[in-house]
Order: structure tokens, then C-alpha cells, then sequence
């Protein structure tokens, strides 16, 4: 029985800085965070989005009446968390008014947890073929302002169906997986950004790709070459690509060319989007689908998930026939395009305003945030969602 991903969605906020423009700010050469990061945009998230309303918005647009009655269960990967016990996916549940007899977690491992999700729904799928398992991948990148982090912040969700006879990635079988405790990125409950050692976290993420990668390859016999394509978890562009440059030389020219145009494509999104955390590595495969120009039915497509901390997986999938008509390629580029600019200023304040943290009552105005689903306030200790 072929398991895999049937649908994938993505949501992000109307808002966003033009990295050259950070940089000047910042008092950087544009080229560094341009060329030598790779990032040309990045997301600016307002109070009226968080970790829920961004999973929210991704999943509505996967939901048809058929797919209600059979997803059962929902996996809410993330390490923005609203609550230390409530899960985000229980408010999604609500949110987008799923049956009641669904059953809603939310799984953590820095930005590994939706590949995990993903693992954990195949296995599921394959002892309840008939269901279907509702993935959210959601997360807000922050590092702090004037940090060395933080052109590589950014926020957003993707959203994905897990089932049987997948309509877009039928993924195969064989993984490999390496865990090592290391202190690469890691946030305190205590603190609202995350700390990272940046540099070291590069060199661990590479690492970990080549030992997941070359155990695959011994695993299950593949080369380099009969892989039409690398997706990367890419919290900016510039680190997958040192990643993919330490395996191209295994590879035949052509092969090196294909994965080259192929990396190109898969970081579209990302370059004006910035880090997803979770969601990295399914933004860069989505861009990956709607970009690529020789992508066919039957084509492996290889995927390197990292979370720091650190746990990495290197699987595959094949991509199946049609699986063009399940995307929603001018809709994406449209929604991308129309996003609002603002000013270093206007993002720097947006940054720095904060929820209360001590519980008292705040409503926040949601007449400016277009997305459909939007945080209004906190009453009560209690969260309070709204649907525009
Ligand atoms: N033109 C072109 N390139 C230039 C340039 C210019 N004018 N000036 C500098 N550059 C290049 C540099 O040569 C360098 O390139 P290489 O990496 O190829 O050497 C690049 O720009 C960056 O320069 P620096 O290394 O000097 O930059 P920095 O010290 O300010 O830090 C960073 C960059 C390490 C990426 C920093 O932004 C950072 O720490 N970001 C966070 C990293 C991160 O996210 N780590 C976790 C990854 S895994 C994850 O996502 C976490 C998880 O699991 C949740």
C-alpha cells in the first residue's frame, strides 16, 4: 500500500522586509544577507498570528467535506507553543470544526517534529487504511533584533494530509535517522528567543546530513544520481546549499546540473518567507513542486530534516501521476506578491510588543491582520480566537 502526502497547503502573514533594507539598517553589505545568507525577504508576523491561527489558516485550505469525515487524527508539530499543556492541535480542532471524535496532539523536536508526524501518520495509516491524518507544521522564527540571527527569522505554517494511495508523494519505506544531544539552538521556557550557536549549528546540520544520507545510500543501494531532486530543511537557503554542495560531487555532471536547477526551485518560498522552523523542509519541498520545470510522475525525490538539539532523518518519495493538479501554483506566486512591505521601524515595533505575561486582559486589533483566522485577544488566561 502506497502512504504519503495527498494535499499540502502553506500560510504565512500579509507582511514582510526586503532584506537589503534590513541590512542597511543593520550597517551589513545587502550582499551578505542577499548572497552570503540567501534570504531576500522575510515574513513579519503581527500579534493577531501566532503558532494556532497560522496552522489555521494553512489546514482550512486542504478541508473538503469528504476529507472531514475521514481525518482522525491531528499532529501539531511546533516549537512556538501557546500553552505548556493544551495542545495547539485541540484549538484546531475547534478552529476548523473538525468532528469531535478526532484525536489531537502536539509533538516537539525543534524543526524536526513534522517529519516525525509524517512517520508516525504512515504508521497509523497503514493499520487504518480507510483515515486520514491532518499534519500542521507552524512556527514563528525569532532570534531578536541586532542579533546575528536575525536575518534568518521569518514564521508561517504548512499544512499536510497524510493517507493511502497519495495523490502527490507516495513515500518509501526505508529512512535513516541519527540523534546526537548537542547544544546547537535550543530556547528556555524562560525566554521568547531562541539562543543558537550559529556558526556551530551550521557545521552540525552538514554533518548530520552526510552521515543520514550516506547511511540511506548504504541502506537501500540508491545513488545520487537516481534522485530527481533534494529537498532541505531550510531555515535560510544559503545552509542547504552547503549541505547539497558536500554530496554533488558523487554525482554524474548531469546529475550535479539537475540537482543545482532542482535546489534553485526548491527555495523560491523560503528566499521571501525566511524560517518556518518546523515547516522549513515543506515549504522547500511545495516550492520544490510548484517551481521545478522537469519534474515528472515516478520521480524520487530525496528530503533532509533537521531539528537542532539534534535529531535528523533523510527519507524519500515518488511523486505520482497528476500530481500537478493537486497544486496551487499562480494562487501561491499571487498571495506571495500581494504582501504588504514594511519599514525596519514598523517591524522592529511589531517585534518588540509582547503579550502580557502575567494574564491580564488584552484585546488586540485584528481589523488590519486579512487572514481568516486571527488571535483577538487573551481574556481570562484563555486565548481568544476569531474568524474573519
Ligand atoms: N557578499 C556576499 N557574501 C557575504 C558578504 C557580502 N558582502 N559578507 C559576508 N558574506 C557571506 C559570508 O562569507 C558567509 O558565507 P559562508 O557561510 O558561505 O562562509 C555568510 O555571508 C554569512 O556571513 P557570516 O558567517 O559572517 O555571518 P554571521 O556570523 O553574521 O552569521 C548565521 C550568519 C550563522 C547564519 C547567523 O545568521 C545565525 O546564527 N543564524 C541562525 C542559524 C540557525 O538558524 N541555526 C539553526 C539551524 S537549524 C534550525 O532551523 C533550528 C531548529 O531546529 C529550530
Amino acid at each position: 500500500m502506497k502512504i504519503g502526502i495527498d494535499q499540502i497547503s502553506f500560510a504565512t502573514s500579509n507582511l514582510y522586509i526586503d532584506m537589503a533594507e534590513l541590512a542597511n539598517a543593520r550597517k551589513e553589505a545587502p550582499g551578505k544577507y542577499l548572497i552570503g545568507i540567501g534570504q531576500k525577504k522575510m515574513a513579519v508576523l503581527p500579534p493577531t498570528q501566532d503558532s494556532v491561527t497560522l496552522a489555521a489558516n494553512a489546514a482550512d485550505q486542504l478541508l473538503t467535506p469528504t476529507n472531514r469525515e475521514q481525518i482522525d487524527t491531528i499532529l501539531f508539530a511546533s516549537e512556538s507553543g501557546v500553552d505548556q499543556s493544551k495542545s495547539g492541535a485541540v484549538y484546531l480542532q475547534s478552529l476548523l470544526n473538525l468532528p469531535t471524535h478526532v484525536r489531537a496532539v502536539e509533538i516537539k523536536q525543534a524543526c524536526y517534529s513534522a517529519t516525525a508526524a509524517l512517520q508516525l501518520a504512515r504508521g497509523y495509516i497503514a493499520l487504518h487504511p480507510d483515515k486520514k491524518v491532518l499534519i500542521t507544521a507552524s512556527d514563528i522564527a525569532r532570534y531578536g533584533l541586532h542579533t546575528a540571527g536575525e536575518p534568518t527569522q521569518g514564521g508561517g505554517a504548512i499544512a499536510m494530509i497524510i493517507s493511502r494511495s497519495p495523490r502527490i508523494l507516495a513515500i518509501d519505506d526505508d529512512s535513516a535517522v541519527y540523534t546526537e544531544n548537542i547544544m546547537d539552538f535550543w530556547r528556555p521556557n524562560y525566554a521568547t528567543e531562541a539562543l543558537v550557536n550559529g556558526h556551530y549549528s551550521g557545521h552540525m546540520y552538514v554533518d548530520f546530513f552526510n552521515d543520514v544520507f550516506s547511511t540511506y545510500r548504504k541502506q537501500t543501494g540508491l545513488t545520487l544520481d537516481q534522485f530527481a531532486a533534494l529537498a532541505f530543511h531550510l531555515p535560510y537557503t544559503k545552509m542547504g546549499f552547503k549541505a547539497l554542495k558536500s554530496v554533488l560531487p558523487q554525482g554524474k555532471p548531469e546529475t550535479q546540473q539537475r540537482l543545482a536547477a532542482n535546489f534553485a526551485a526548491s527555495h523560491q518560498y523560503n528566499q521571501v518567507v525566511g524560517n518556518l522552523y518546523t515547516g522549513s523542509l515543506y515549504l522547500s519541498l511545495l516550492s520544490l513542486l510548484e517551481n521545478a520545470t522537469d519534474l515528472k510522475a515516478g520521480d524520487r525525490i530525496g528530503l533532509f530534516s533537521y531539528g537542532s538539539g539534534a535529531v535528523s532523518e533523510f527519507y524519500s518519495g515518488v511523486l505520482q501521476a497528476g500530481f500537478q493538479t493537486m497544486l496551487h501554483t499562480k494562487q501561491q506566486h499571487t498571495k506571495l506578491t500581494q504582501r504588504q512591505k514594511v519599514s525596519i521601524l514598523a517591524y522592529e515595533k511589531l517585534f518588540q510588543y509582547q503579550l502580557p505575561r502575567d494574564g491580564s486582559t488584552i484585546d488586540l486589533d485584528t481589523t488590519q491582520d486579512p487572514a481568516k483566522f486571527v488571535l483577538a485577544g487573551i481574556k481570562a488566561h484563555q486565548r481568544q480566537y476569531q474568524q474573519h
